[in-house]
């Protein structure tokens, strides 16, 4: 065994060891999305396979609120200081509330959002604000009430309520995520664009990502680059020079001087050489990367009566196996997972 070097210069001079999550590749890993379930009332057609493919994982083996707690306790003890509760819709989970309140309790935690299809927000979002939620992403994909059902199966109207509950509230900065998909909402950018002004939020167009889909990729995948080609865009944002940078948005001005747009292309630009998160899934398991499946599930560690530090030891080997580049297979369907199973 080496000598242990204590003499003073040595002891001042040598940095604490490194607490904090780090990747092979120099990233730090500070962010961690938490999945709190893998149930939806809705049935949007990128985020899950075709019509009822999909079974939701029996509910003893979802996450219980207490389960969550520690395993952010134990993440924030290692540098993680930002949250985003997902799902399938964190609504449907009872009490939801209360599991915000504990997250927002726990030293460290700087940043606490979550993500929703703002179904039940108007019941909600009060209660989220009070509990200590710090901010709120809102799915919206299109302003029309037909095209919105047969996408997602459901009524436009509660999400719109939704929206209209968060800014009474007053909980801000609100955004709202729309995912393009060619022929079904390419032809609404402009329109939503003025909506997300009109409400006070700021709007990220994303790039639809080949999941397993309820939806031919091939034939609804449109890049960012035709979206800021088109006239009536071009009428509002400013598109030169697309900021460069490691962010997953990319961010341009509105013409208007009432904010910015941002664009999400995990397809036409990668940005996964600046990327800080992880992944817990509802069932537990920690993924270092979105399409990563290699992972580890904590879920049975802490049901098998693992310490605080076996937790700890798997966020620390989920850091060394995260990827330098998250890649899709293309080419095979078989063990591709969708997004309502992993946490979007
Ligand atoms: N491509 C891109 N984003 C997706 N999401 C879900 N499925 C996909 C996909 N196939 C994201 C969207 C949605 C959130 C719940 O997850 O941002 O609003
Ligand atoms: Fe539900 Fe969001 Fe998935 Fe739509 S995208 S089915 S709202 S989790």
């Amino acid at each position: 065994m080496m000598p242990v070097d204590i003499s003073p210069i040595h002891f001042f001079d040598k940095q604490p060891v490194q607490a904090e999550l780090q990747d092979t590749f120099d990233r730090k890993l500070n962010y961690l999305r938490i999945s709190v379930t893998d149930r939806c009332n809705m049935r949007c057609d990128y985020c899950r396979p075709a019509a009822d493919a999909y079974q939701a994982e029996p509910r003893s083996h979802i996450l219980q609120f207490e389960e969550i707690e520690r395993i952010v306790q134990v993440a924030a003890s290692l540098g993680v200081n930002k949250i985003r509760i997902t799902g399938g819709e964190p609504l449907v989970r009872k009490d939801l509330p209360k599991l915000i309140e504990k997250i927002a309790a726990i030293d460290g935690i700087t940043d606490l959002a979550m993500t929703s299809n703002a179904t039940y927000l108007a019941k909600h979002a009060q209660a989220l604000k009070d509990a200590g939620l710090h901010r709120i992403n809102i799915s919206l994909d299109t302003l029309n009430p037909l095209r919105f059902k047969a996408l997602t199966g459901s009524e436009l109207q509660p999400v719109l309520d939704g929206i209209q509950a968060v800014k009474d509230v007053g909980l801000f900065p609100m955004k709202l995520n729309t995912v393009l998909m060619n022929g079904i909402n390419e032809d609404e950018v402009a329109s939503l664009i003025d909506f997300a002004v009109e409400v006070g939020a700021t709007i990220r167009f994303i790039e639809l990502m080949p999941m397993k889909l309820g939806m031919d990729w091939d034939k609804h995948y449109i890049p960012i680059s035709d979206i800021l080609a088109q006239e009536e865009v071009q009428a509002r944002v400013d598109i030169s020079p697309m900021p460069t940078g490691n962010t997953a948005a990319r961010y341009l001005p509105l013409k208007s001087g009432k904010g910015e747009v941002g664009f999400i292309m995990p397809m036409s630009d990668r940005f996964c050489e600046g990327c800080n998160r992880l992944r817990l899934t509802s069932d537990g398991g920690l993924r270092s990367c979105l399409p990563e499946d290699k992972h580890m599930n904590l879920r049975d560690v802490i049901r098998q009566g693992g310490s605080d530090a076996d937790i700890a030891a798997v966020f620390r080997r989920s850091a060394l196996i995260k990827p330098e580049i998250g890649t899709y297979a293309f080419d095979s369907d078989a063990d591709k997972r969708s997004m309502i199973q992993i946490g979007g």
